[in-house]
C-alpha cells in the first residue's frame, strides 16, 4: 500500500501475543471507543501456566466474536477504519499468528493497511491513553511476564535499553515464587494480595545487583532465597499461612527496593522527571505508591496506565498503530509473527527502512 493513500482515522487494534484475546477502537477524533478482551486464565488455570496449543486454539475461536462486538461498540463498518493494527511480537508464536493472519486477512477485506506492533511498545504507550499523559521524552519502567527494562523513550519511536534483566522478569519471579507458596495460577496477582497482610521485614531477603552500578536487573537470585527459606521453615512441619504472607511481603518489597531503586538511579542519569511504568506488574498497588512516594520525594511524577490497561489488552495496540500511522510507518501486507523481537530493533522499521523481519 502506498504511503500517499493511508489516513488517519479509526485504527482497530488486535492482541493476542499470549493468554488474552483482546480487540479495541482507537478514534483520534473520540478516543477510545471500543475494548473488548477475553481472558483465558481459566482455560490454563488447571495446568498452573499458559499452554500454548491451548492459547492458540482458544484466539482462533474468539477473536472474530471480538472484532464484531468491538465494530458494534465503535459504532463503526470495517471499511470506515483507517488501519488494522495487530501485535507482531514478542509472544507465543502459535498465538501471535492467530492476530496477525486474522488482522493481515482484516485488512485485505477492508483495503485497508495492515500495522504489525511491537507488544512492549505498545505497553510503554499505555499510559498515553490516560488523561494525564506524560510528554516525551520520559523514562519507562516496563515490567511483565516476559520483560523487565528501564528504557529511555526520547520520542514516538526512539527508544534506548538502559538497562534489562539478566534472567527472570519481575512478573516471572512473581509467578514461580507464587508457585513456590502453593498459590494458584495466575501466581502474580495472588502473591500480591497476599503480601498486602504479611509482614515485609520479617525474612532478610537480598535486593539483587541494587549496590552494583548499572540499571540492569536479576531476579532469580532472590527467587532462590525464598526457596531456601521455604525448605528451611517446611522441614518439620507445612509451611503455615503466616509464614507464607510474611515470605510473600519480603518478596514483593524486596521486588520494589529493587525496581525503585534501579529506576531513581535510571532518572538520576538520563536527568529526566517523567518515570512511566507499564506492563502487568505495573498493576501492583504496593510497587505504584512506592514508586508514587519516591517520586514526589524527588520532585517528579509518574504516570500509570489504568489498571486494565497494565496487562495485556488491545486499547495498547489499536493506539500504537494510530501512532505508526501518523509517525509514516510502513505498513505491511505480509502476516508478520516474530516470537523474539527486540524493543530497540524497532529503530529502524520507524524510519520506513525496515520493516521487521518475521
Ligand atoms: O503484561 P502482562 O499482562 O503480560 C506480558 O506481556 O507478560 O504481564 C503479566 C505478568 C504476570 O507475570 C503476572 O503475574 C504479573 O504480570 N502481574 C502482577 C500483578 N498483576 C499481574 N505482578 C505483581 N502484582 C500484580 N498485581
Ligand atoms: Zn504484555
Amino acid at each position: 500500500m502506498e504511503l500517499q493513500s493511508v489516513k488517519a482515522g479509526p485504527v482497530l487494534g488486535i492482541e493476542t501475543s499470549c493468554d488474552e484475546t483482546a480487540v479495541a477502537v482507537y478514534d483520534p477524533g473520540r478516543g477510545l471507543v471500543a475494548h473488548e478482551l477475553f481472558s483465558q486464565v481459566d482455560l490454563h488455570a488447571r495446568y498452573g501456566g499458559v499452554v500454548p496449543e491451548l492459547a492458540s486454539r482458544d484466539h482462533g475461536q474468539r477473536l472474530i466474536p471480538l472484532v464484531d462486538a468491538a465494530l458494534k461498540s465503535a459504532e463503526l463498518k470495517g471499511p470506515e477504519l483507517a488501519a488494522v493494527a495487530y501485535t507482531a511480537g514478542p509472544g507465543l508464536i502459535g498465538a501471535l499468528l492467530v492476530g496477525a493472519t486474522t488482522g493481515v486477512g482484516l485488512a485485505m477485506a477492508w483495503d485497508l493497511p495492515a500495522l504489525p506492533v511491537h507488544h512492549m511498545e505498545a505497553h510503554l504507550l499505555a499510559p498515553l491513553l490516560e488523561a494525564d499523559a506524560p510528554e516525551f521524552p520520559f523514562l519507562a519502567l516496563l515490567v511483565s511476564g516476559g520483560h523487565s527494562m528501564l528504557v529511555d523513550v526520547e520520542d514516538f519511536g526512539r527508544y534506548r535499553i538502559l538497562g534489562e534483566t539478566q534472567d527472570d522478569a519481575a512478573g516471572e519471579a512473581f509467578d514461580k515464587v507464587a508457585k513456590l507458596l502453593g498459590l494458584p495460577y495466575p501466581g502474580g496477582p495472588a502473591l500480591a494480595a497476599l503480601a498486602d497482610q504479611g509482614d515485609p521485614a520479617r525474612f532478610d531477603l537480598p535486593r539483587p545487583m541494587l549496590k552494583r552500578p548499572g540499571l540492569d536487573f536479576s531476579f532469580s537470585g532472590l527467587k532462590t532465597a525464598v526457596m531456601l527459606k521455604v525448605k528451611e521453615l517446611s522441614d518439620e512441619q507445612p509451611l503455615n499461612e503466616r509464614d507464607k504472607r510474611d515470605l510473600a511481603a519480603g518478596f514483593q518489597q524486596a521486588v520494589i527496593d529493587t525496581l525503585s531503586g534501579k529506576s531513581m538511579r535510571a532518572l538520576e542519569s538520563t536527568g529526566y522527571s517523567r518515570l512511566v511504568v507499564a506492563g502487568g506488574v505495573g498493576a501492583n498497588r504496593q510497587l505504584r505508591s512506592s514508586l508514587r512516594e519516591a517520586l514526589e520525594r524527588r520532585g517528579g511524577s509518574v504516570y500509570y496506565p489504568r489498571i486494565e490497561f497494565c496487562t495485556d489488552n488491545a486499547a495498547m495496540v489499536a493506539y500504537t498503530g494510530y501512532r505508526s500511522l501518523l509517525a509514516g510507518r510502513a505498513p505491511s501486507g505480509d502476516v508478520q509473527a516474530r516470537p523474539r523481537w527486540p524493543l530497540d530493533e524497532l529503530q529502524a522499521a520507524n524510519t520506513g527502512n525496515e520493516s521487521p523481519r518475521s
